[in-house]
């Protein structure tokens, strides 16, 4: 049993949820969290994620999206609501694709994390060249109260510890198999097996040996069989450690 994580099923083009999900099955990955990265988007994640078992879906608006600024805690909240969504984000700050006065990123990351704590759902963070903003941010709205995963962890093992301290859980994409990434590979060796995620982010980021095409989620065992070779430990290993963290960070997905 392996889980993905993180991905953005509608986006992933000239495919459809159904021939994806199955070619994840055949891969032994059984769930699947598709990602929220603007409101328009959510309905589609919805009806997915009511019609196909085991794939959740999460209510959030990704840092870059120049769409809904201004969203409030009330509209996140009632998105929420639904059974099949168990988190909310993506959300966070991107300082590499986003320059300028950033206090509407700023603003709307804490109105994610207010939805979070109020709904009762974990949160997914997006963190770009923008660690110790998302830190202090994470650490004066208390999100500790709620916890979430850092995704798509790129940053060092300071910053990856103080998330732990507040709760949050690591996870690890495509990026760490890739032959440049030596200092994160370093981090996810040392992250402790209890706080590790894999995801795949697909469409982005494949892992070797499928870097620079179209990712997808069966693809998330070569994440998984890359740490475990990283740890020494089996790939079985790694695969029930980071589903067991899935459904204990997010305790409202049930099988
Ligand atoms: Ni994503």
């Amino acid at each position: 049993m392996l889980v993905d994580s993180h991905c953005h099923l509608d986006l992933i083009k000239n495919s459809n949820p159904d021939t994806l999900i199955a070619a994840a099955h055949a891969q032994g990955v059984s769930h699947f969290l598709n990602v929220s990265i603007a409101l328009d988007h959510f309905p589609t994640l919805l009806s997915i994620a009511q019609r196909i078992d085991n794939v959740f879906a999460s209510v959030g608006i990704h840092p870059n999206t120049s769409s809904d600024m201004t969203v409030d805690v009330k509209t996140l909240k009632t998105m929420a609501n639904d059974p099949n969504v168990i988190a909310i984000g993506e959300t966070g700050l991107d300082y590499f694709r986003s320059q300028g006065d950033l206090t509407w990123q700023h603003q709307r990351f804490r109105t994610h994390i207010q939805a979070a704590k109020e709904v009762g759902k974990p949160l997914i963070i997006h963190s770009r060249d923008a660690a110790q903003d998302t830190l202090r941010i994470l650490r004066e709205e208390n999100a500790v109260a709620i916890g979430g995963v850092m995704h798509c962890f790129v940053e060092d093992w300071e910053t990856a510890q103080q998330a732990m301290e507040m709760g949050f859980y690591i996870s690890f994409s495509g990026i760490v198999t890739f032959k440049n990434a030596k200092a994160l590979q370093a981090v996810a060796k040392q992250v402790p097996l209890d706080r590790m995620l894999v995801e795949t982010d697909a469409p982005y980021l494949a892992p070797v040996p499928y870097r620079g095409k179209t990712n997808q989620p069966a693809y998330v065992k070569h994440v998984a069989q890359f740490i475990a070779d990283l740890r020494e430990e089996t790939f079985e290993k790694i695969a029930n450690v980071t589903t067991e963290n899935f459904f204990r960070l997010f305790s409202s997905a049930t099988t």
